[in-house]
């Protein structure tokens, strides 16, 4: 067991009524001026927007708006924003979306509190020595951006665009309001490709050569189970609102820190992978998690075959008997036939991706520099490792 230290200091705001709770929030940051930073029109059509706009007012604050936020968001925004907060004298973002959106308001944050190119700190050249405080009101259960302390910008570029992340705490959200009926209006691949995400959240920590904790592994088990079963519940009837809660929690929960304490920082290999792909195809980030971790799994699980037994049985309820070997393989496959289930591509050809040779090395290599070299800790990978998972994948 390795030390660690977890600091979550986001206030949630949960459940039904959460929203009649934005205002005080709001009043609470001791700001002047709002910056409402939104997608690209599921906020404004649900009535979302509205009742934000009356909270701010009543909160007695004023704002400006930018809203167009891409899934995968983009760098060009992220600029646009720095600049018109300067003009406008913003001093709090709150997001109302999703990752994508968050992520976003997180990287203006730095812009806006930091000299020099906010892109330095994707790049991993510089670290941000400040962020403007953010709020969120989350519309999807996915990415756990509410309570996380990462952002993941897509940056333009000729032949083929850049993904990739910033982990800082500075950047963890001042509140998080989250109305599990917000997301009803999500299309079923949405919740799907959300519920991957959670789970891979917690499975990239899980799956790990180094430091494990029982209680850890306990809440680990418990997070991937339930996400699993109310994603079931949710694929028959999205409307399920205690099922659209569990899921939910869940997404703050997997990404928070918990179900990381006491490990090495997790293996992270697959959400590697999927940056590379969701830079290059613009893929959903769950999507494109679910294509590449079948292949993974098969790739490395030799390696570190007592967490893929203990997933087996604890996780997937595969029976504990046969070989060690046998039974995490019936992991794998019960996993992969969950993922089926819920209507996410389990390989590249279902996620409509056919990758040329130059782009397979390009990931591979791309993927392997961005962790120095290596990626992952279930079994430690470099670029001939992750080319041979991407071509397994197909
Ligand atoms: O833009 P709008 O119109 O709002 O539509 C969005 C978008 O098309 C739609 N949507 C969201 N809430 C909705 C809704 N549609 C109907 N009703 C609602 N209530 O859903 C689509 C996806 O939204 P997005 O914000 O992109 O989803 P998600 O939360 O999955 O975020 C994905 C992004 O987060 C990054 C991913 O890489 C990706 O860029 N991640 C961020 C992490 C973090 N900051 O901690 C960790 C993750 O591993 C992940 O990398
Ligand atoms: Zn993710």
């Amino acid at each position: 067991m390795y030390d660690f230290t977890y600091y979550a200091p986001t206030k949630v705001a949960f459940g039904k009524n959460s929203l009649s709770r934005l205002e005080g929030l709001l009043k609470e940051q001791n700001c002047k001026k709002v910056l409402l930073h939104y997608g690209g029109g599921s906020a404004e059509r649900s009535g979302l927007l509205a009742i934000v706009r009356s909270a701010i007012r009543s909160a007695g604050l004023a704002w400006t708006e930018l809203g167009g936020v891409q899934p995968n968001p983009r760098l060009s925004l992220v600029y646009r924003g720095i600049e018109l907060c300067k003009s406008e004298d913003v001093d709090f973002i709150l997001a109302v979306g999703g990752g994508s959106v968050i992520d976003s308001a997180k990287a203006i944050g730095y812009g806006l509190a930091n000299d020099g190119d906010v892109w330095d700190f994707y790049a991993g050249t510089r670290k941000p020595a400040a962020c403007l405080p953010i709020g969120v009101v989350l519309t999807i259960a996915a990415a756990g951006s509410e309570m996380s302390n990462s952002s993941v910008i897509t940056k333009e570029e000729e032949g083929g665009d850049l993904k990739r992340g910033c982990n800082s705490d500075l950047c963890r959200p001042r509140f998080a309001v989250m109305n599990p009926e917000l997301t009803f209006t999500l299309p079923d691949y949405q919740t799907a490709c959300g519920c991957t995400d959670i789970l891979m959240h917690t499975m990239e920590r899980y799956f790990t050569s180094g430091g494990n904790m029982g209680l850890t592994d306990g809440l680990a088990e418990g997070l991937m189970r339930t996400v699993i079963a109310n994603a079931r519940i949710l694929k028959r009837n999205p409307a399920d609102y205690d099922a659209r809660a569990e899921v939910m929690w869940a997404s703050s929960l997997s990404h928070n820190g918990l179900t990381g304490c006491g490990n090495d920082g997790g293996d992270w290999a697959v959400h590697g992978i999927e940056h590379e792909l969701g830079g290059l195809y613009d893929v959903a980030h769950g999507a494109g998690l679910a294509a590449v971790w079948p292949a993974w799994a098969n790739y490395v699980f030799k390696d570190c075959l007592q967490r893929f037994y203990l997933f087996a049985v604890q996780v997937m309820g595969v029976r504990p008997s046969g070989t060690r070997e046998g039974v995490a393989r019936e992991g794998i496959r019960a996993f992969t036939q969950f993922l089926s289930g819920i209507g996410m591509p389990v390989n590249l050809t279902e996620l409509g991706v056919s990758p040329t040779d130059g782009e397979y090395k390009k990931m591979a290599s791309r993927c392997a520099a961005a962790g120095g070299g290596k990626k992952g800790s279930a079994r430690v990978l470099y670029a001939d490792d992750i080319e041979k998972i991407l071509r397994n994948a197909q």
